[in-house]
């Protein structure tokens, strides 16, 4: 089938990320945030100054990334009740698609619940076609098409260009999945949304026995669309010893919502350096995970002795291997965090790594014989 033809038959076939919009308390200081530590440049605006009475927005770029910022200037609409129920969070994961229209028909048609209908929205650079439909618990996934579009990033925004002097630019480059947690027992009606409503399928799920330690249990299904560009990884937790850090997620946000985004770097090592130079914070991983990784995933190009100083995570499977680490949370509640992977030609997603670090874990319990 020749790709009109494709992108005819079914409009979510040629779809990439566009942007991520998060509603947090304060966009100006978050903003600096995810651009010192980070090294996210500032694009564009819109607020007060650009004509928009109740809301500021601050558009970041680094490479093919872009995330939005959005805080409300007044007390009772939907950002600041947002904020105020899940805390700084991730409001809509938005689809680059090439007819929102198209789009959207085909989203409503597998049942997905209308926010807002396809709209044109436009100024003296042209027309940007959006439309939004509901997902998990208050996050939402907006169409956008801006083929009609030459401004920066969207009408009502202006363009604002700011660095962060000093800031080391750690190369990020492009979301390689985001992750949302579901309720107990959600998984598969929300892996059978995305099938209906975006005509994505499974490309791996795990379950319990794959990703279940005493400390964290949870099942996992990743949905793809057809060129594995976009990627929604679906948790929900599982009855383990211990609280599921789904649960522990779900306590904290007050239900479902986007966990982490893993995003994309051609080189991990100086990507994590960077980062840490900055002052970004990373999940420890016990020292006895990088006895046993040479065994565990045997010859790579990277040297032992530097993911090991770095605390870098290796998985492999039987098409490559994959290098990842997880920062802290991003904000006061633990609820989303950024994965960095770098991918070569593995399309894991790091299922070896739960085992790997639950039995380095037992490990270090065995020394001070507490197992
Ligand atoms: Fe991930």
């Amino acid at each position: 089938m020749s790709t009109a033809t494709e992108a005819r038959s079914n409009p979510l076939a040629q779809i990439d990320w566009d942007y991520v919009e998060f509603y947090v308390g304060n966009a100006k200081q978050a903003a600096h945030y995810y651009m010192s530590a980070f090294g996210f440049d500032q694009r564009a605006y819109a607020g007060p100054e650009t004509g928009v009475r109740d809301r500021v927005s601050y558009v970041l770029e680094q490479n093919k990334l872009r995330f939005v910022l959005t805080a409300s200037l007044v007390p009772d609409d939907e950002i600041s009740r947002h904020v105020m129920l899940h805390g700084d969070g991730v409001k809509d994961v938005a689809i680059l698609v090439q007819d929102t229209k198209a789009a959207f028909d085909m989203a409503v048609a597998g049942g997905a619940r209308v926010v807002l209908p396809p709209t044109t929205i436009e100024d003296g650079l042209g027309k940007l076609v959006k439309a939004t439909i509901a997902t998990y618990g208050d996050t939402v996934h907006s169409f956008i098409q801006r083929d009609g579009y030459s401004g920066v990033f969207a009408p009502g925004f202006v363009e604002a260009r700011r660095t962060i002097p000093g800031t080391v630019k750690p190369q990020l480059q492009f979301l390689d999945h985001c992750v949302g947690n579901v309720g107990w027992g959600e998984m598969d009606s929300w892996g059978d949304f995305y099938a209906r409503v975006f005509g994505f399928s499974q490309l791996v799920s795990f379950d319990d026995k794959d990703i279940s330690t005493d400390y964290t249990a949870l099942r996992s299904k990743v949905m793809t669309d057809p060129r594995n560009q976009v990627k929604f990884p679906i948790n929900e937790p599982a009855q383990g010893k211990k609280k599921s850090q789904i649960e522990e997620y779900l306590d904290f946000y007050r239900g479902a919502g986007v966990q982490h985004m893993a995003i994309r770097t051609d080189d991990i090592v100086a990507t994590v350096r960077a980062l840490k130079a900055n002052g970004v914070e990373f999940l420890e991983t016990p020292e006895s995970y990088y006895d046993m990784l040479r065994d565990r995933v045997g010859q790579i190009d990277e040297a032992l002795e530097t993911l090991r100083e770095l605390r870098i995570l290796v998985d492999r499977d039987d098409l490559g291997y994959m290098l990842q680490i997880f920062t802290k949370p991003l904000q006061d509640r633990p609820t989303v965090f950024f994965e960095i992977i770098q991918r070569k030609g593995s399309l894991s997603f790091g299922k070896g790594n739960f085992k790997a670090l639950f039995v380095s874990i037992e490990r270090e319990q065995e020394k001070r014989g507490t197992l």
